[in-house]
């Protein structure tokens, strides 16, 4: 049910399929010196995405949680991955940072990045691109690794073709 998929070197998708609502939900996870799993997956898909995740490397070693925006397929299980890895920080924008994740979703406080900010976890670096409602919220960002030029984003098909239409930066 669960699939894994490496999309570079050191960078695996992890895919769930729930038939009764017709949807994926998938999460990417970094393999560097501070693992990255961005996107936790719906709360009730921990078990699954946690040994998903152990197939590639002792989960309790993940660093850093990033997510786009706050929303349960998002980062719903935000809470079970910061008990189980004990020095997973949230990543996140300032925005959502201050607005709601310090408030009432994280254990502990997030890093929150703004346009242009990188997060290094090793051999990989990724920059913060600021998004607001898009797809939606107005908390909303990706994280973009330039080396391969991979971008991590959610809710895939509506971002892809909301980013096309993204004014060019001046
Ligand atoms: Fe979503
Ligand atoms: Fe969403």
């Amino acid at each position: 049910m669960t699939q894994i998929t490496e999309v570079a070197p050191d960078l695996y998708r992890i895919s769930t399929y729930i038939p009764e609502i017709d949807l994926q939900f998938s999460q990417l996870l970094v393999r560097d010196d501070e693992p990255l799993l961005f996107h936790t997956g719906l709360k009730k898909l921990f078990p699954l995405v946690r040994d998903a995740v152990a197939s590639l490397l002792d989960p309790s070693r993940v660093r850093w949680i990033g997510f786009s925006h706050l929303e349960a397929d998002e980062c719903g299980a935000l809470q079970e991955w910061q008990a189980l890895a004990p020095t997973a920080t949230a990543v996140c924008s300032l925005v959502g940072k201050l607005v709601s994740i310090d408030d009432c979703v994280a254990l502990r406080p997030a890093r929150g990045m703004t346009d242009g900010e990188f997060l290094t976890t090793g051999k990989y670096r990724f920059r913060f691109v600021q998004t607001p409602h898009v797809p939606h919220c107005w908390e909303t960002g990706l994280l973009f690794e330039e080396t391969n030029r991979t971008l991590l984003c959610s809710d895939s098909s509506t971002t892809t073709v909301m980013l096309s239409h993204r004014p060019a930066r001046t």
